[in-house]
């Protein structure tokens, strides 16, 4: 066996939990967009696909090693907030959690000696590090710039060139 039961779904979870997050960020660029915020939708768009990239990162991985992945289920998320800087906070917590799971799969891989799974746990755990940053940055915007309709707007604006990516 390539990899334990409990790694196997450990890595499935966290599958879904990629695919998760794809589906609420395509949720919170519907929201930007029809809240008139092209540069957070544009944004979000993009975020929703690089969550895709996690998921098939991880569903590659299994595959080639000969574990066969499950392709999770479609959730169908709601997100409604009440404003640009809400819908960035709910990134971040949503971020945090996502590293949550990282670490804990992590822990897994060291408490059963797994030590195949740990190159690719590293390359989501320095992700992780690089997405709870970015949001946070975002969120550091509103103190800076502001929070009155020209400062949101300039947010927007700086939100439609920034790369989700490194
Ligand atoms: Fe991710
Ligand atoms: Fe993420």
């Amino acid at each position: 066996m390539k990899l334990s039961e409990e790694m196997t779904t450990a890595l499935n979870d966290q599958i879904a939990l990629e695919m998760t997050a794809s589906q609420f960020y395509l949720s919170a660029a519907g929201w930007c967009e029809i809240s008139g915020y092209d540069g957070g939708a544009a944004y979000f768009y993009a975020q929703a696909d690089e969550e895709r990239e996690h998921m098939l990162k991880i569903i590659k991985f299994m595959n080639n090693i000969g574990v066969r992945a499950i392709t999770p289920a479609v959730s169908q998320p709601n997100v409604n907030p009440t404003s640009l800087e809400d819908v960035i906070s709910m990134s971040l917590a949503n971020e945090q959690a996502v590293t949550v799971a990282i670490n804990d799969i992590l822990s897994l891989a060291y408490k059963l000696s797994e030590y195949s799974v740990i190159e690719i746990l590293e390359w989501f755990v320095a992700e992780q590090v690089h997405e709870e940053s970015k949001f946070e940055a975002i969120l550091q915007k509103f103190e800076t710039i502001g929070r009155d309709g020209l400062a949101v707007a300039e947010i927007d604006r700086i939100l439609a060139t920034s790369p989700t990516e490194d």
